[in-house]
């Protein structure tokens, strides 16, 4: 189709240039990812910026003789450059919350964009996102009341405007048709839209954006992990003796100089003895990406009086000490969400020669048990449309002796410490480990919203039908887990 010819080298010139098409990162409605005043300056931008460069030349280029649509060129930029700037700063300090900084440099990033490729290009990919989510979500629900898809409700929530400019020109360009049954409207997709969707499916999956479209629906349901601490000794009540004996397994001792990954709210740091052991004359470092977390640890540290540590935001992945800054570097629990191939090297490096690095984590297990099976099933029927098993993305056993062993490191000890988690709140289990972790997050990503928002509450509802149906006994289950330290060598 003319409108939506093959953009792939478009589309990997947009992910190069850092543009991030996401429009539900910048929803007004996103939990104030941007204020009120600055959401209505950068409208104000937008419109301009779409005024000065979306000229009759333009038009004429990508819609040939189709009219230009009225305020899509606007709202294209306006949620580009919000997206782009939620993105850089959740890269940057882990939160979501956007400032005016933040958005001139997104706005330099589209405006570069627009110098080197137009902005006809900018609007094509814009719409081709935009249009795939509208006809992914006609296709799943297999026709939408009108009204429900003009505001958007069961497929983009978080737009505040209306999509009915959306709509009029999907069916001028005959993917959609609007039908009438019993004096209601109805929307579903045209042979020649699902032919439209199937192409436009393929183009974005070749070219990498369903990878990126995943990151970016994790980031923008991130907050919800810092229900963690809530949740966190309820479903894994053994836990907190588990982190006492890790911190005698690694061979803590006073006046060390620790850096302790992962540290969320501080269970480690301080219930588990991190802090105790290394006492007032050692230092700890500890960083985590959730700036809620880090919160609710600096508050601790206040009401325990301990200033032997620092709390900072970071990745473990890169963290801006010089090489062999620590006696030790440590953290529980974390390194599941890291990218192996970058924290291990990345921990190699902050350890001192003879020092030691430590880890205790969960290892991938078997779910297909019983209780998790029924519990879970709609996940393993999705996953087996794909001839897959869900993926839980946790690490195979070996996987980090392995990675410890490439980097350089020596005397690889390893204790077994399952992870002991209880199944017993539906409401708890679900919302912990499906919207805020992101298990699952492949099979969810690609329903449209209602739909993966009715399969969590489905998934809540079946999980109360479990725990009548299994026993606490039966729904408790132990992800094999791994409690490890190794050393880098002196020379
Ligand atoms: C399950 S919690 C474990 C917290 C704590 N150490 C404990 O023992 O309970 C995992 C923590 O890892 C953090 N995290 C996620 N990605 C990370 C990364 N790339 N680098 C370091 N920490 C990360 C999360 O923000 C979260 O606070």
């Amino acid at each position: 189709m003319f409108i939506f010819p093959d953009l792939s080298n478009e589309l990997h010139a947009m992910q190069d240039a850092g543009i991030v098409i996401s429009p539900w990162l910048a929803g007004l409605s996103s939990e104030g990812r941007l204020d009120a005043a600055l959401y209505s300056d950068m409208s104000t931008r937008a419109r301009e910026f779409a005024h000065v460069h979306w000229t009759e030349e333009e038009r004429v280029r990508v819609l040939h003789h189709f009219p230009s649509p009225d305020r899509i060129p606007q709202i294209a930029v306006h949620e580009i450059v919000a997206s782009i700037a939620v993105y850089l700063a959740h890269e940057r300090t882990g939160q979501l919350e956007v400032d005016e900084p933040l958005i001139e440099e997104a706005m330099k990033l589209v405006t570069q964009f627009v110098s080197e490729h137009s902005f006809g290009t900018l609007l094509q990919l814009y719409m081709l996102v935009t249009s795939w989510e509208n006809q992914n979500a006609l296709k799943h629900f297999g026709e939408i009341p009108e009204r429900n898809f003009v505001l958007g409700g069961w497929h983009r929530p978080w737009v505040d405007y209306s999509l009915g400019e959306e709509l009029m020109f999907a069916a001028l360009l005959g993917n959609v048709e609007v039908i009438e049954r019993d004096g209601h409207r109805f929307v579903r997709l045209t042979e020649e839209g699902e032919q439209a969707l199937e192409r436009a499916s393929e183009m974005l999956e070749q070219a990498g954006y369903f990878k990126q479209r995943l990151q970016f629906l994790r980031i923008s349901q991130f907050n919800l992990y810092d229900a963690y601490e809530q949740v966190a000794d309820e479903i894994w009540p053994d836990t907190p003796q588990q982190r006492k004996d890790f911190v005698q397994f690694v061979g803590m001792h006073p006046g060390m100089r620790v850096l302790e990954l992962g540290c969320a709210n501080g269970p480690l740091t301080f219930e588990g003895g991190l802090a105790n052991a290394v006492q007032p004359g050692g230092h700890i470092i500890a960083v985590d990406p959730s700036t809620g977390m880090l919160a609710r640890a600096r508050t601790k540290q206040r009401s325990l009086q301990i200033d032997w540590i620092e709390f900072m935001y970071g990745r473990a992945e890169s963290l801006p000490f010089d090489a062999g800054s620590f006696d030790m570097v440590l953290g529980t629990g974390f390194l599941h969400f890291t990218d192996l191939k970058l924290s291990i090297p990345e921990m190699t490096r902050l350890v001192r020669p003879g020092g030691v690095i430590g880890s205790w984590h969960p290892l991938k297990a078997d779910l297909n048990v019983p209780f998790f099976r029924e519990w879970f099933a709609p996940l393993f029927e999705l996953a087996a449309k794909r001839a897959e098993r869900p993926r839980d993305f946790l690490i195979e056993p070996n996987t980090v002796n392995e990675a410890l062993v490439m980097a350089g490191l020596i005397r690889v000890e390893e204790r077994s410490m399952p992870v002991i988690t209880m199944f017993h709140d539906p409401v708890k289990v679900v919302n912990h480990f499906i919207r805020g972790v992101g298990w699952f997050s492949e099979e969810l990503a690609p329903l449209p919203w209602k739909a993966r928002e009715d399969l969590i509450e489905d998934l809540i509802e079946r999980g109360k039908y479990v725990c009548e149906r299994f026993t606490p006994e039966e729904r408790v289950f132990r992800f094999p887990g791994q409690a490890i330290r190794a050393k880098r060598p002196i020379r």
